[in-house]
């Protein structure tokens, strides 16, 4: 494999069930459009769904990677991550929920640099917990992704996040409003949203992106933008999420002042 030093790009939250795992699956689908390889890298390590819901059985993981760095038997990268197809692997979290005990935050940094060497980007699936693991992660990625949606814990679950955020002057993040997420929740415009957080929303999922059957993508495997319909039918979001993709290259945008 060719060496890269790609992207990494995390997707985060204050909150669970807010659309991470969906939105880390349809950016890796935008970067297949666009050609790019990408490794998503399943750091729900308790409840990680990639490689299910990609319909990937797997045997190796995180957490293979880790043991086998720890007892001297790594050998390549590849061995460890489960091919989606030409553009998409995927390093699943841990098989069983007790190897995730035995993940050390120490490891995030080597394995997201090894990483980066393979791939254009590395798309980090997480929960929402400020763990050691995670803050770790967050330390070490080019860029943070928090989805919010309009709900009140949410948002101010976010506005406490961000707070910490700009106390240690940490700016590389951005926002993103998922309205497709439950687009009957119209608590706050905008503007509310954005006094709220006091940052910026750089990017906003509409309501017309929701879904109906999205369940069935996940049990048959498939990721919605790879759907051959989805730009056509979600133009809009189909752009956000273009554009989305392109700033986590560096290919423009501001971040967060
Ligand atoms: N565009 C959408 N259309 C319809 N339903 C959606 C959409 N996006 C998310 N959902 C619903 O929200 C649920 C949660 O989404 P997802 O698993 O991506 O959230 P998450 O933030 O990763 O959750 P967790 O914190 O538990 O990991 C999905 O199972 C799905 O039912
Ligand atoms: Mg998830």
């Amino acid at each position: 494999m060719a060496s890269r030093k790609g992207k990494t790009l995390c997707i985060s939250s204050a909150k669970g069930g807010v659309g991470k795992t969906i939105t880390t699956l349809n950016l890796a689908g935008i970067y297949e459009l666009i050609s790019k390889k990408v490794l998503i890298v399943d750091l729900d390590l308790y409840g990680g769904g990639i490689a299910t819901a990609l319909n990937r059985p797997f045997e190796k993981s995180i957490y293979t990677m880790v043991d086998d760095i720890n007892n001297n038997r790594y050998r390549e990268f590849r061995d460890y991550v489960e091919q989606y197809d030409e553009y998409i692997d995927v390093l699943a979290s841990p098989k069983d929920p007790r190897q995730a005990n035995k993940i050390d935050a120490k490891y995030i940094d080597l394995i997201l640099d090894r990483a980066s060497n393979f791939y254009d980007v590395v798309l980090i699936d997480s929960n929402h917990i400020l763990n050691e693991i995670n803050v770790m992660m967050m330390d070490k990625v080019d860029e943070i992704l928090f989805i919010v949606t309009n709900d009140p814990l949410d948002l101010k679950n976010l506005k406490s996040i961000l707070s910490i955020f700009r106390d240690v002057n940490l700016k590389n993040y951005r926002v993103l409003l998922n309205d497709s997420r439950d687009p009957f929740k119209n608590y706050f415009t905008l503007y509310d949203i954005k006094n709220i957080i006091k940052t910026n929303v750089d990017y906003t999922l509409s309501k017309r992106m929701f879904i109906k059957d999205i369940d069935v993508y996940l049990m048959n495997g498939k990721i919605v933008t790879l759907d051959k319909h989805f730009a056509k039918v979600y133009t809009k979001d189909y752009s956000t999420l273009m554009t989305i993709a392109a700033d986590a290259l560096g290919d423009g945008g501001e971040e967060n002042e």
